[in-house]
């Protein structure tokens, strides 16, 4: 697997629609690599990841951090966006001009003028770490849509319908893959199935994930 997608060998880009309002950009993220890997140490630096609870008391397996105006943060009173980090009382870090940048090419070519960003989500996944299929509701405004933006060791992505039980196809997410979701989609369930282990030249044992959102 990790020789295959081990990163360092250049891999055409490719553009799928995978439901409507929905594309897969293959590689799109590739040429800023170094930048958004450089952004998310900054980040980490003065906002750590941690793993946190959800309402129900579960320790996500799947640690976080943000960075932009808005952050979104669960804990035993529920899921929101805050515009400070419930760790440190701090705003959270800037959201580095790279990462709005290809938030913006991105939805740009899948059909989506003008999006701004308030909100990036970093999903740090180890082996064995999964995100269980749901929805991305709590943002006010489900006119805009939502970038993923997938670094490191590949993972397989879940992407279903507008209903809990509709069927969802797999697809591999490899590093530098982006995919954005709106219009019809925006509210499509989606999940990422648990990590395999691996090692990858640009993160090592880990698959880094960016979601940019419009939130507040
Ligand atoms: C998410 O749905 O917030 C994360 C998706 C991913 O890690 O690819
Ligand atoms: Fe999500």
């Amino acid at each position: 697997m990790t020789d295959l997608f081990g990163g360092n060998e250049p891999r055409q880009s490719a553009h799928q629609t995978i439901a409507p309002g929905a594309m897969l950009l293959r590689g799109f993220a590739l040429d800023d690599q170094r930048a958004l890997l450089d952004g998310i140490d900054r980040i980490a630096t003065a906002a750590p990841f941690r793993r946190m609870q959800t309402p129900g008391g579960h320790v996500m397996s799947v640690a976080m951090t943000n960075c932009g105006g808005a952050g979104w943060v669960t804990d035993r009173r529920g899921y929101r966006y805050s515009p400070t980090d419930p760790e440190t009382g701090r705003p959270w870090p800037a959201m580095p001009d790279a990462f709005l940048t290809l938030a913006r090419a991105a939805t740009a070519l899948a059909g989506y003028a003008d999006f701004r960003p308030d909100a990036c989500l970093i999903n740090r996944y180890a082996p064995g770490a999964r995100m269980s299929l749901h929805q991305d509701r709590d943002e006010r405004d489900m006119t805009r849509p939502i970038v993923s933006v997938s670094l490191g060791l590949p993972a397989t992505f879940q992407f279903g319908g507008l209903k809990r039980g509709d069927p969802v196809a797999k697809y591999a997410l490899l590093h530098g893959d982006c995919v954005v979701w709106g219009g019809p989609s925006r509210l499509c369930w989606h999940g990422v199935l648990t990590l395999k282990d691996g090692d990858h030249p640009a993160t090592g044992r880990l698959r880094l994930n960016l979601t940019f959102r419009g939130a507040m």
